[in-house]
């Protein structure tokens, strides 16, 4: 990767440094700036992190201008159509789409690892009925460090690999139990003759007072939505799961940390406050009150599920959850649901108004996902604990490639220190 012919010449005072360039396989080239303090006596200056690249990877690749994200390659919309999640979790683990053996062996380890320990259904019980599911996921998989010893040796291969299927298998029961839980329901136990999303509504809609038929397209549709959120490069989560896990935390409280994040408005919580927005907006011809508020500099309301920090152009994952949502609610006889008519005229409103079009500011991924979602049936608060579902593998997979990259160093950021210079301390007498 170290192109020794670039190299970026830098001078500041009496300083006249040359620094390395690397070429990456797609995207901008990197100044390894990595010597600069020792040789320039100075730092860069990066607080969101928009011109750093904080790593290198070979899992995901987005292209912000094109709108194009690829996973080992593989563009997520052929994915999203021909693949499945559980055969994306291979692709991002391991590098390749799996033969049909391997497949089968895989989808054989997650299948047989749903279940969770059953003295943890005690930790649900700690909570109250109206906490969030996000606050019921971050404890219980933290607590999963508790109960799983056998797969917190980070420096074991084979309890790194233990602990990856544990997490992608479990979260499913985690996630629907937390749901359970808020609704004063009990517990729908995993079932091994089920595919991963089946599984996933079934422990979710399920109740034991009579038999429950998963609906095809809805089971579809939920395993599509999980390949949309698998994994999306060095966002504020997964940098989140890589700086716990590079002080050699164990993986359970490293994506515990990771669900923290994702938690934010700003991030995964996106798709519940999009949700709720589109309802508070309620019909089209509120919307133009609901841009110029987004437009207003002293009103801190923002279009949730609109924009993002790398995308300049649609999130591919909007165009196949738009699609998907029209799918869905069409097969589902939901005619014109209110929700999403809002979302599409709002959607054109805002990609033809100039503020938004000079910002170039398009729907994400969290824009349509609601919708579908809320037809399916989930509450609101279940939105952000799905993409956390989902978005596990991505963290494991960004967890796996540090781990067991040889140069990995604890990440320590420095700052630009802006307080008091050194003064002596002052009794109180004398303040
Ligand atoms: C996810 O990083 C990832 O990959 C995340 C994610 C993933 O898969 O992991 O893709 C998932 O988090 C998607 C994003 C979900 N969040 C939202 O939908 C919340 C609404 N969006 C914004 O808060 C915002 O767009 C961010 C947080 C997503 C991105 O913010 P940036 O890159 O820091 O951009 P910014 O805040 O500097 O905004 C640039 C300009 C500003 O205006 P000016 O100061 O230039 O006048 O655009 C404006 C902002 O005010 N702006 C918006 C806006 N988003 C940006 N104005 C109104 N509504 C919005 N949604």
């Amino acid at each position: 990767m170290a192109d020794d012919k670039k190299t970026a010449k830098l001078s500041f005072g009496d300083k006249e440094l040359e620094l390395p360039m690397m070429s990456p396989t797609a995207g901008p080239d990197v100044i390894d700036i990595r010597k600069l303090y020792a040789q320039g006596d100075v730092f860069t200056y990066d607080p969101g992190f928009t011109s750093t690249a904080a790593t290198d990877s070979s899992i995901t690749f987005i292209d912000g201008d094109k709108g194009e994200l690829l996973h080992r390659g593989y563009p997520i919309d052929q994915l999203a159509e021909k693949s499945h999640f559980l055969e994306v979790c291979y692709l991002l683990l391991y590098g390749e789409l799996p033969s049909a053996t391997e497949l089968e062996d895989f989808e054989s380890r997650v299948t047989n690892h749903t279940m969770l320990h059953e003295q943890m259904v005690y930790f649900y019980r700690g909570f109250r009925r109206d906490a969030h599911p996000m606050a019921i996921m971050t404890g219980v998989v933290g607590a999963m460090s508790a109960f799983y010893h056998d797969s917190t040796d980070i420096n074991d291969p084979w309890q790194r690999e233990v602990a990856s299927i544990r997490l992608i298998a479990k979260m499913p029961t985690i996630a629907a139990w937390a749901y359970k839980f808020s609704i004063g329901q009990p517990f729908i136990y995993p079932r091994n003759d089920l595919d991963y999303a089946s599984n996933f509504l079934r422990m979710c809609f399920a109740v034991p007072a009579e038999d429950y038929e998963v609906n095809p397209i809805l089971s579809r549709a939920m395993d599509r939505i999980f390949t949309l959120h698998a994994d999306h490069e060095q966002n504020a989560s997964t940098s989140t799961v890589r700086l716990a896990s590079s002080s050699g935390a164990n993986p359970f409280a490293c994506i515990a940390a990771g669900i923290a994040c994702l938690w934010g408005p700003a991030h995964g919580g996106a798709n519940q406050a999009c949700l709720e927005m589109l309802r508070e907006i309620g019909t089209p011809d509120r919307i133009p009150e609901f841009i110029a508020r987004a437009k207003d500099k002293d009103d801190p309301f923002r279009l949730m599920g609109f924009g993002h920090r790398v995308y300049k152009n649609f999130d591919p994952r909007a165009r196949v959850m738009k699609q998907s949502a029209d799918e869905v609610l069409d097969l589902l006889g939901v005619e014109n649901n209110p929700t999403l008519q809002v979302a599409k005229v709002l959607e054109q409103a805002a990609i033809d108004d100039p503020y938004f079009a000079e910002r170039k500011l398009y729907p994400n991924v969290d824009f349509y996902s609601g919708i579908i979602l809320d037809a399916m049936g989930f509450p609101t608060s279940m939105f952000t604990p799905i993409f956390a579902l989902a978005r596990t593998v991505g963290w494991i997979s960004q967890w796996k490639e540090m781990i067991e990259d040889p140069a990995m160093k604890i990440g320590r950021p420095r700052q630009l220190y802006t307080g008091a210079p050194m003064r002596d301390y002052v009794d109180v007498e004398n303040r």
